[in-house]
């Protein structure tokens, strides 16, 4: 059995699916590992530390993969890999599928088994095999990190001779996996924190982390959590109170990371103009909803916008990639802790189980069809490679997109009996 690892083709993803103790672990699986020469350069890791490993490094991506029954991605393989890969090979990725149909049918028809592994389910047995975690959690810490490097003054409090410098007021917007590192983060570095999110769960693990719990705790608040553990669209009504208590807050705040976000929706807005106006000049916003349409007006994908009041509104994309070495570390674990269960370890051969949970949860196509429920029979017309649509910039355009989208209950993981927080 044979597993292919590709540098990663788009410019814009730094991290890599393997690294060198991973690469170890497939070979002590009895698997032969072929990795493209550079796929770690942005990542820190050199061919040589692949070698090292019990790779073999190859020249292109056509040799990487050719033979492949495995093949690691970070991203969905653009239409030039579909050309290279062989037929039944199994792809694993985070292959963002949602508004991508075209671009799963494609792979469908290039015969691939392809994974997406955003979709595995968040019970028990998967937490390793989590991707969605173990990259939220670097963004959360590295929003906070972005926000103090732009940010002009220091974030915890001194005394000194030369006088007292007052410790940074730093807010959190969403609790999940990256508000929870964020508040942390910054706790750690000395800021005065609070956090709010529309989910009653959050209110103690917020406090646990010593930081100011904020929200409008009302009827609907309490029942804001689905089964699955995340968030329900709020009503207009609850919008308007939550935005009212934030537009009081905000003014005060020196740092704010977002994060929120609400599965197979646009993210809600939760800052509008005035509240980015009402903060003081120098003060820093990090949107890492940014990709998902932002919860910043005024947020713009891949760049660092000033107003014209001095508030800089970080909207970085692909914020675990600024992590490149850590995040690749992280994802390398979780997809070996997925693929390993699809080799068997006597015959040494591929063996995917199709009818675990797990595997079921996140196979997109096979055999030459789209298999995944929440995709079957959705193909559009093929778009051309430019803007994804969770990229949404506008109002208008993240309402068109919505259109496209599964509603929250088609994206939500199931929960199963084994099934723990
Ligand atoms: P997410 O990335 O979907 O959303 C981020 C946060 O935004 C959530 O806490 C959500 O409640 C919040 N939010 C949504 N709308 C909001 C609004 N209008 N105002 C303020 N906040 C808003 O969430 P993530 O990080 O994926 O976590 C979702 C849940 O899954 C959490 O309960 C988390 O603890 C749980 N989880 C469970 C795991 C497991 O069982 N293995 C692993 C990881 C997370």
């Amino acid at each position: 059995m044979r597993i292919g690892v590709l540098t990663e083709s788009d410019p814009g993803e730094p991290r890599v699916a393997a690294v060198p103790d991973i690469v170890k672990k497939y070979v002590a699986l009895g698997v032969e590992i072929a990795v493209q020469s550079g796929a770690g350069k942005t990542a820190g890791i050199t061919d040589k530390d692949y070698e090292d490993a019990g790779a073999t490094v190859v020249g292109s991506a056509d040799e990487a993969v050719r033979d492949a029954d495995v093949v690691l991605k970070v991203r969905r393989p653009n239409a030039e890999e579909l050309k290279t890969l062989k037929s039944g090979a199994v792809v694993v990725a985070i292959m963002d599928p949602y508004g991508r149909e075209a671009e799963v049918k494609a792979m469908a028809d290039a015969g691939i088994s392809a994974f997406a592994m955003e979709l595995m389910p968040r019970i028990t047995r998967a937490q390793v095999m989590d991707v969605l975690s173990s990259q939220a959690n670097l963004a959360g810490y590295r929003a906070v990190i972005d926000a103090s490097s732009e940010f002009g003054k220091a974030l915890p409090m001194m005394m000194t001779a030369a006088g007292t410098v007052p410790a940074a007021k730093a807010f959190i917007m969403g609790v999940g996996v990256a508000g929870l590192q964020a508040i942390a983060t910054a706790k750690r570095l000395g800021a005065v924190v609070s956090a709010t999110d529309v989910r009653p769960a959050v209110k103690e693990q917020v406090a646990s982390l010593g930081g100011k719990f904020v929200a409008v705790e009302d009827d609907e608040f309490k029942q804001a959590e689905t089964s699955g553990g995340y968030a329900k669209e709020m009503s207009a009504e609850y919008q308007k109170k939550q935005a009212e208590l934030v537009a009081t807050h905000i003014a005060k705040q020196d740092i704010v990371i977002t994060t929120a976000l609400i599965p197979g929706r646009p993210a809600p807005k939760l800052l509008s103009k005035a509240m980015v106006d009402s903060m003081k000049p120098g003060s820093v916003i990090v949107d890492l909803a940014v990709e998902r349409g932002g919860n910043v007006e005024g947020s713009k994908l891949g760049e660092v916008v000033i107003t014209e009041k001095g508030v800089k509104i970080v909207g970085h994309a692909n914020v675990p990639g600024r992590l490149a070495a850590t995040a690749s570390g992280l994802y390398a674990k979780n997809l070996y802790a997925f693929v390993e269960t699809m080799i068997d370890k006597e015959s040494k051969q591929l063996a995917v189980k199709w009818d675990d949970e797990l595997v079921k949860a996140t196979n997109l196509t096979r055999d030459g069809a789209v298999v995944h429920d929440a995709f079957k029979g959705k193909a559009e017309p093929p778009k051309s490679d430019t803007p994804k649509p969770e990229a949404v910039k506008s109002e208008e355009s993240a309402a068109s997109n919505e259109a496209k989208l599964p509603d929250a209950k088609g994206l939500e993981t199931p929960k199963t009996t084994d099934g723990e927080k």
